[in-house]
């Protein structure tokens, strides 16, 4: 029962729709690989061009974003009916870029992952620690909490499905990736923390993915750790070097 790996892309905002077909187009023979899940997590507006880019490949295209509430007056917002009826599996929820720019709280992250399953898309679900709390110590309690928030109320069964993505904030976007023994403690005390909220069934089926400057030469070492089960990679995405990313 060995965990299949997932890459995910996170493009976040970037790419006009004519230059997401381009982009799916290029890397669709790069990314042909059934050993693991591959998936693109787009701008909204791209979602239905790379879907049908995509078609007959085996990217999977996901979400970046989702709103809690299933329809009505909220201005701008996605809701979960539209990414599935749009064919979408997988919605990044709680990136520390919605954190910091759009105000998304532990609670807020709670809200999405419940509504998430409560319509059968699989959340990945983003936490991490900012420099100052891993240079004061933190960082695990600090995750610890992020998780134990956003899993209030999930099931077991939801929780085995689920993708958590350990992102520490100082290493996203900065090119100062975490060393592979920071990246395995950290995945490692995520996955204790799930045995301890759910059982050790649990903790073994869900999937842990490290983000943060992952790049064709360190991903490798880093999905070879016990707890790491495949990346979260933003830059590196929308470069053909995600097809050696996904091929470490
Ligand atoms: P990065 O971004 O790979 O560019 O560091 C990762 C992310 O934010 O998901």
């Amino acid at each position: 029962m060995a965990r299949k790996k997932i890459i995910a892309g996170n493009w976040k905002m970037n790419m006009t729709p004519s230059q997401a077909v381009e982009l799916v187009n290029t890397l669709k023979p790069l990314v042909a690989n059934d050993d693991v899940d591959v998936v693109f997590c787009v701008p909204a507006i791209d979602i239905i061009p790379a879907m049908e880019a995509a078609k007959g490949s085996n990217i999977h295209i996901g979400a970046e974003n989702m709103y809690f509430e299933e329809k009505g007056a909220y201005t701008g917002e996605i809701s979960p009916a539209m990414l599935v009826d749009a064919g979408v599996k997988y919605v990044i929820i709680g990136h520390s870029e919605r954190r910091e720019y759009f105000a998304e709280t532990d609670e807020t992250v709670n809200k999405k992952v419940l509504k998430a399953f409560e319509h059968s898309l699989t959340p990945i679900i983003c936490c991490g620690e900012t420099l100052t709390q891993r240079e004061q110590g933190v960082t695990i309690d600090f995750v610890r909490q992020q998780i134990k928030i956003a899993f209030l109320n999930v099931t077991a069964q939801q929780a085995a499905s689920a993708v958590i993505a350990y992102e520490p904030i100082w290493a996203i976007g900065t090119g100062k990736v975490a060393t592979t023994a920071q990246a395995q403690e950290v995945c490692k005390a995520i996955r204790d923390c799930i045995a301890e909220i759910y059982d050790e069934a649990t903790a073994a089926a869900i999937r842990i993915q490290y983000g943060g400057s992952v790049s064709a030469s360190n991903a490798s070492e880093l999905f070879a750790q016990a707890d790491i089960d495949g990346g979260l990679v933003g830059g590196a995405s929308l470069k053909p070097d995600f097809g050696q990313i996904v091929n470490y």
